[in-house]
């Protein structure tokens, strides 16, 4: 087939995507496709339009890639792609929104407040409302981004200010969770819709003190545990919720969704990714090995499953 990837980008994961692109490109051409690679970026949008392709597969994080504007343009060009489409990538990009999705659908979530930071004067008060609202430790980071960029851990009041202040460069909404003590875990999900299947639970042990940027991309950064050693009915539970999730916002084909287990034992969502990364360290093609399928095998899957 002729298949056009995108990768590169130009949000806070255009690193990451660098990456993921590359992986993707490799498997299709060690597959035998003829392959159109494409470093996107947003102000020239013909390299889009013009393709002349069967497929194209998006290999963009974050911004502009995942978040279901690209697809929009894909769709109105009439050019297939693997993957969600506009609504389920935007409702997944937006936290907070997915989080209102699942929690009245009876998943677990942490307890969560959004505050636009549009306006630089209001950082005080917000500041301010935040610790009425929430106690140490909270997180903090921007509604819309990924690889945990502008992220904080709240340990101590005194830095909430400087948290703010660090995911309002990320983004005009920032969202605020209580913080989830516990095991922190992922759950792959994919296949075609009304039949998708959960891949293997992978437990995350980061060398730092959480799953950060440096501890998800840093070869050796963390330990991937396939399948996580958890008691039969949290996996069962935990393969469920994520087949939910990803149903729920209306995902296509792929996805990987993101929990803790807290110390009682439930699991807790924290997201969905549509477009979780493929990059030598990260967590889907490991949960894949371990159901026997290669990264080129994986990426493959992909492909046929976005055959109508
Ligand atoms: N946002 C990164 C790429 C992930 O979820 O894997
Ligand atoms: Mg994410």
């Amino acid at each position: 087939m002729k298949i056009a990837v995108l990768y590169g980008g130009t949000s806070g994961e255009r690193e990451v995507s660098l990456s993921t692109g590359k992986g993707i490109i490799q498997a299709l051409e060690n597959k035998g496709h003829e392959v159109t690679a494409v470093d996107f970026s947003p102000d020239r949008l013909d390299q889009v339009t013009a393709l002349d392709v069967d497929l194209v597969f998006i290999g963009l994080h974050g911004r502009f890639g995942e978040d279901g504007r690209i697809q929009g343009l894909l769709d109105m060009k009439g050019l297939p792609y693997v993957g969600s489409g506009v609504l389920a990538s935007a409702l997944a990009m937006d936290k907070a929104k997915s989080k209102q999705i699942f929690s009245l659908n009876g998943l677990n979530t942490a307890e969560s407040a959004a505050f636009d930071v549009t306006d630089e004067s209001q950082w005080s008060s917000i500041e301010h409302d935040i610790k009425q609202q929430f106690q140490v430790p909270f997180v903090i980071k921007p509604n819309q981004e990924g690889s945990t960029l502008g992220l904080t851990i709240v340990k101590d009041e005194a830095d909430a200010g400087r948290a703010v202040k660090t995911a309002a460069q990320s983004d005009s909404m920032i969202l605020v969770e209580d913080y989830v003590k516990g095991r922190e875990v992922t759950v792959p999900v994919m296949g075609r819709r009304g039949e998708e299947k959960a891949l293997p639970v992978i437990e995350i042990i980061p060398k730092n003190d959480y799953y950060d940027f440096d501890s998800k991309y840093q070869p050796g950064g963390s330990e991937h545990i396939v399948p996580a050693e958890l008691p039969a009915d949290i996996t069962a539970k935990l393969q469920e919720d994520a087949v939910r999730a990803h149903q729920l916002l209306g995902c296509d084909v792929y996805s990987r969704v993101d929990f803790i287990i807290n110390d009682k034992n439930e699991p807790v969502i924290l997201e969905v990714n549509t477009l979780p990364g493929m990059t030598p360290t990260s967590l889907f093609p490991d949960a894949a090995q371990e159901i026997g399928l290669s990264y080129d095998d994986l990426i493959q899957s992909f492909v046929d499953l976005s055959q109508p």
